[in-house]
């Protein structure tokens, strides 16, 4: 799918922006602080509800304003569809697609992109949290309806954890025990839910990134992702030598593992008043030649990892998902990779139906991705793609 059009209303410093997009690759052009990252920004939470930069919505804003609204005209075989989202500073957000509303979790179902950022390392160096965060943002892309899934687990693990709170001070009693065994249920069955959807996911994303590593380093890494799941004993969240995980059968079904763990951690779960095991407990092991990415890769081997990371997910939702190809967005990232990288990654991307690139410095970006360039300063946009003009040494002009 490709974007044709964005209009941004009070967004980040935008007052009012109004972009044409074309097919294929459009670049990004602007010094520091111009609103490069805010732009591109603006279409990741369109698709995906959240930013790469910030947990809140709050600084999405422009300062000063009550609501910022981000409009966007996608195209998708042929077909062409309204997307938009009013952030608001109090009161729920709102989105409407072709004008009608609807609830703004329902936005990924149609609008489909992968999105990435300087920000991505911290999914290969930072806690387990960036890394649910990311493979639980690919799984609502990939399978939209695990969005509710995930909404409900949320839920009840607030419910059951302010249960276990109110136990832990005044012990566990026989009615606060059925009410547990109650939260229990739902907490396993969501949870199982969404543990088999990330294993499955992590699983089919393994021959995409060892591909999409390769194409960018040119060498074979072995990269390689597993699962660990707090139902089978190992705490993400904790050194694992604190915890005493039962050790677990793994031919048994996810639901079977989950409750046999539960029973095992339910004194530890009341001494704390805390869920202990469950998909938000849960982490991915990255690797490279079988050494942890976290705390042995090198700086510029965690950063291919994360790229490669991004452009497998992209690659499995154009393979997977009834949206086609997702828009690529690639913000600042040619300036980290010498000439030889650039060219291989602006290969990499050249199938991509629509590839959105900001860089500081024009020349940082091959020619390739070049052809459709807009200017930026201050929060406006300065030049549409047919306003640029080029003189004799391929200089761009301002029109
Ligand atoms: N809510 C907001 N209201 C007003 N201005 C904001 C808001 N949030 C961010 N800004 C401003 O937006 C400006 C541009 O930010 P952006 O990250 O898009 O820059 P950029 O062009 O990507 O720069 P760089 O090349 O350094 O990455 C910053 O100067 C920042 O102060
Ligand atoms: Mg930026």
């Amino acid at each position: 799918m490709i974007v044709t059009h964005l209009n941004l209303s009070e967004y980040r410093n935008y007052a009012v922006a109004d972009v044409t997009f074309a097919p294929g690759a459009n670049l990004f052009v602007g010094r520091n602080g111009q609103g490069k990252t805010n732009l591109v920004e603006a279409l990741g939470y369109l698709s995906t509800l959240g930013s790469h930069r910030v947990s809140s919505d709050q600084a999405l804003i422009r300062a000063g304003a009550d609501a910022a609204v981000i409009r966007a005209r996608l195209q998708h075989n042929g077909r062409d569809l309204l997307a938009e989202v009013q952030i608001n500073r109090s009161g729920a957000n709102r989105a409407q697609v072709n004008r009608g509303q609807i609830k703004p979790r329902e936005l990924p179902r149609y609008f489909s992109s992968v999105l990435f950022a300087p920000e991505d390392l911290g999914i290969v160096r930072g806690d387990p949290s960036a890394r649910r965060r990311f493979i639980d943002q690919l799984l609502v892309l990939h399978t939209p309806r695990l969005a509710g899934v995930m909404g409900d687990y949320e839920r009840t693990l607030k419910q059951r954890n302010s249960l276990l709170k109110s136990a832990r001070s005044s012990g566990l009693k026989a009615n606060q025990l059925t009410t547990l065994e109650i939260w229990d249920d739902r907490l396993v069955a969501f949870g199982s839910e969404i543990i088999d959807e990330r294993v499955r996911l992590v699983h089919a994303l393994s021959q995409p990134i060892r591909d999409a590593y390769a194409a960018v380093v040119g060498d074979d890494h072995g990269p390689s992702l597993t699962p660990v799941l707090s139902i089978d004993g190992v705490d993400a969240e904790e050194d694992s030598d604190s915890v005493a995980g039962a050790p677990v059968a793994t031919d048994l079904s996810t639901a079977d593992r989950f409750r046999t763990a539960l029973a095992a951690r339910r004194r530890s779960e009341i001494e704390r008043g805390l869920t202990l095991v469950g998909p938000h407990r849960d982490d991915i092991l990255f690797e490279l030649n079988s050494l942890p990415v976290k705390g042995y890769a090198s700086h510029g081997e965690s950063w291919s990892f994360a790229l490669a990371l991004k452009l497998a997910s992209a690659e499995l939702l154009r393979r997977d998902s009834n949206l086609g190809d997702p828009v690529l967005i690639l913000d600042d990232v040619f300036a980290e990779l010498d000439a030889h990288r650039r060219a291989r990654l602006a290969a990499a991307v050249s199938s991509f139906e629509q590839v959105l690139i900001t860089a500081a410095v024009l020349d940082d970006v091959p020619d390739s991705l070049a052809a459709h360039t807009v200017h930026i300063e201050a929060g406006r946009i300065l030049a549409a793609p047919e306003d640029i003009v080029v003189d004799r040494d391929g200089v761009e002009i301002r029109g």
